[in-house]
């Protein structure tokens, strides 16, 4: 029997997670026979499950919720954007250990250029939030060289953490309600879907703006569906940064980058 090369992704909880579907619709496009699973781990034995998982022979892991933070601590070396995220969601073997990366940003980018035909060089960029979610992508965003980053949060004292932590001019922290229409584009950050609510801000901010959510599906509906309804310029949920993500660590473990439109086409259809 072949052994086939054994890659996972590592959450808790994680039976809701796409990754395994994902990639191993990448797979068969590229050609790369894989096994992909999702792993279960205890909240408090991440590190044990991971020991195991790369004892055993494991090729390359996907790391969720809420292990990004372990996992940043637990490899032996970080690209630059794991580093600036203080966070890792892609486990890479390299010869002397383990190369923590984090491809969360990158997707976000490159689902609303490639897949929206968003550009932020230049615009005015909100986002809500200061979380884990929205740590792990102010780096590529700002590398994206938008002309300011406005960082909104219910709580604002961690928003004004985040920003000491970047420290780069453009980027600002505003209250909630002290935010004024004329951003370009929206990106909403926060847990808030998942309880079935949205970020309390201002109707009349979304005018003209793309609007985007970094949850999907039905959870992205309360804040997409008030974006539209005050006329936002265009409306995303993040289904397709979270393939965009994944080709990103697919990229990262074969060399090779998969087409994810088709992808994302397979996962719409499923609902
Ligand atoms: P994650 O890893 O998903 O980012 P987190 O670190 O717990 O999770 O952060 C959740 C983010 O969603 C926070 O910015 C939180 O705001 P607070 O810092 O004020 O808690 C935000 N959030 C959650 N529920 C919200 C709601 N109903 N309205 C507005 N913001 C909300």
């Amino acid at each position: 029997m072949t052994v086939l090369d054994r890659y996972a992704v590592v959450g808790n909880p994680v039976a809701h997670s796409l990754s395994p579907i994902i990639h191993d619709a990448f797979a068969r496009q590229c050609g790369v026979t894989l096994e992909y699973s999702g792993i279960l781990a205890p909240l408090d034995g991440f590190e044990a499950c991971v020991a195991q998982f790369f004892g055993a022979g494991g090729c390359g892991l996907n790391v969720t919720v809420p292990f990004k933070e372990q996992a940043y601590l637990w490899v032996t070396e970080r690209d630059p954007y794991a580093s600036v995220a203080g966070a890792v969601n892609t486990i890479v073997r390299s010869t002397n250990g383990y190369l923590g990366c984090n491809t969360d940003g990158l997707g976000l980018l490159r689902d609303l250029r490639q897949n929206h035909g968003i550009s932020l060089e230049g615009r005015r960029l909100l986002v809500l939030g200061a979380g884990g979610a929205v740590r792990g992508v102010l780096g590529p965003l700002l590398g994206a060289n938008p002309a300011e980053l406005v960082i909104a949060n219910r709580t604002g004292a961690r928003a004004e953490v985040l920003a000491e932590r970047l420290e780069d001019p453009r980027l600002k922290v505003l209250a909630l309600d002290a935010l004024r229409p004329g951003y370009d584009v929206i990106v909403n950050g926060t847990s808030a879907g998942l309880e079935g609510e949205r970020p309390a801000i201002a109707g009349e901010l979304f005018g003209n703006a793309f609007v985007y959510d970094m949850v999907y599906g039905e959870n992205s509906r309360p804040f997409l569906e008030e974006a539209a309804a005050h006329g936002a310029a265009g409306v995303s949920d993040g289904l397709g940064m979270l393939v965009e993500q994944a080709a990103e660590a697919f990229l990262l473990w074969f060399g090779m980058r998969p087409e994810t439109l088709p992808v994302l086409a397979i996962l719409r259809e499923r609902g």
